[in-house]
């Protein structure tokens, strides 16, 4: 065993996860909920995942629903299926529990768009002003920023602050342009985009519109003005699925990453989803390649030998855990 686990971890510092063969006749599902009992540990899951990983789940949600779960777990061991920057922040929120990744290497584009090094430069031509950052970036970046922010509760955290106060908001351009159509404030943005949702193509959209007259076209706000400009809704992940669940109508095009409609297609089994299609036909593009590195085999050899684990700095965790707290708090006070 001890071997197994030197060899392991040789693989992991090479490559970010357990490498090692997983027998095909093991039922991973059963395996995993042994796993979780014997471990105390909760497995939290974003809706990009891959739909068996959402399935062996204890909660799925949207950052903020992350986020808040993270902060209040009684369980040990937090196995988080998502990305770095998700796990990132629920080590924050929870330093002393054990948080485990898959994959180390499932990063995200819009948070490596924002270099901590060359955000504070930006930062110092603007003094004065309040940082707000999407959760969406690295926890480096989390101790230069005063309050974080999710899709869900963005404009919440804009009109928190006091209309004379500049704000800069970083890292996403495309949903910091939505915000300020929204709350009408002059923000200083940061250039940085999601590589999934610059991809959708808007003469396919629109296609898709004239061939499916009755489809709601729904939207996340890290798209593109020309695709926010012309959807019916605009939300969140979970705002996604609430308003299909919700809505009156029965047909929709997502334009979001496509691992969301699993669970719209779960809970309203009558309706028809349409994933937005993106420029390039030939890539699955559309899938988000950093949430997708996240397999069941991973997963599972992840909650049976503890590894890989999140490790922060000291420094980081008390400088930039306090801009978390303030969206937490903001959060709570909207009954979001
Ligand atoms: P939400 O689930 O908070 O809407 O965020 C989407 C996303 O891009 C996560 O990486
Ligand atoms: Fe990052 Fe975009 Fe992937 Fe979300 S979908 S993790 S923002 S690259």
């Amino acid at each position: 065993m001890t071997e197994i686990l030197e060899v392991a971890k040789e693989n992991l510092i090479k490559k970010g996860f357990l490498d090692m063969e997983v027998d095909p006749s093991l039922d991973l599902v059963a395996e995993i909920e042994k796993l979780k009992k014997e471990k105390n540990a909760i497995i939290l899951a974003h809706y990009y995942q891959d739909s068996d990983i959402q399935d062996v789940a204890d909660y799925i949600g949207d950052s903020l629903g992350l986020s808040q779960q993270a902060a209040k777990t009684d369980a040990e061991v937090i196995v988080f299926a998502g990305v770095h920057f998700m796990a990132e922040t629920a080590k924050m929120l929870s330093p002393n529990k054990k948080v485990l990744l898959p994959d180390l290497k499932a990063g995200c584009s819009l948070a490596d768009s924002c270099p901590p090094h060359l955000f504070r430069k930006f930062k110092e031509k603007y003094p004065d002003h309040v940082v707000v950052s999407y959760i969406n970036c690295t926890a480096e970046l989390k101790t230069l920023t005063d309050i974080c922010c999710t899709s869900s509760n963005a404009v919440h955290v804009i009109n928190s602050i006091p209309k004379e106060k500049g704000i800069i908001f970083a890292p996403d351009r495309n949903l910091g342009a939505y915000l300020i159509k929204k709350t009408g404030r002059d923000l200083v943005l940061w250039n940085g985009t999601c590589m999934v949702h610059e991809i959708f193509s808007n003469e396919k959209i629109t296609k898709l519109q004239i061939r499916n007259p009755k489809a709601k076209l729904i939207a996340h706000p890290e798209c593109e003005s020309h695709i926010l400009d012309k959807a019916d809704f605009i939300g969140s992940t979970s705002g996604l699925l609430k308003y299909t669940i919700e809505s009156e109508f029965d047909e929709f095009i997502v334009a979001t990453e496509s691992g969301i409609i699993h669970q719209m297609a779960l809970a309203s089994p009558n309706k028809t989803f349409i994933a937005a299609p993106p420029n390039d036909e030939k890539c699955a593009c559309n899938e988000c390649p950093y949430m997708r590195l996240n397999t069941m085999e991973k997963l599972y050899l992840t909650m049976k030998y503890g590894q890989p684990e999140i490790i922060l700095p000291q420094w980081i965790i008390d400088q930039g855990v306090s801009s978390i707290d303030r969206m937490l708090e903001i959060s709570a006070k909207a009954g979001l």
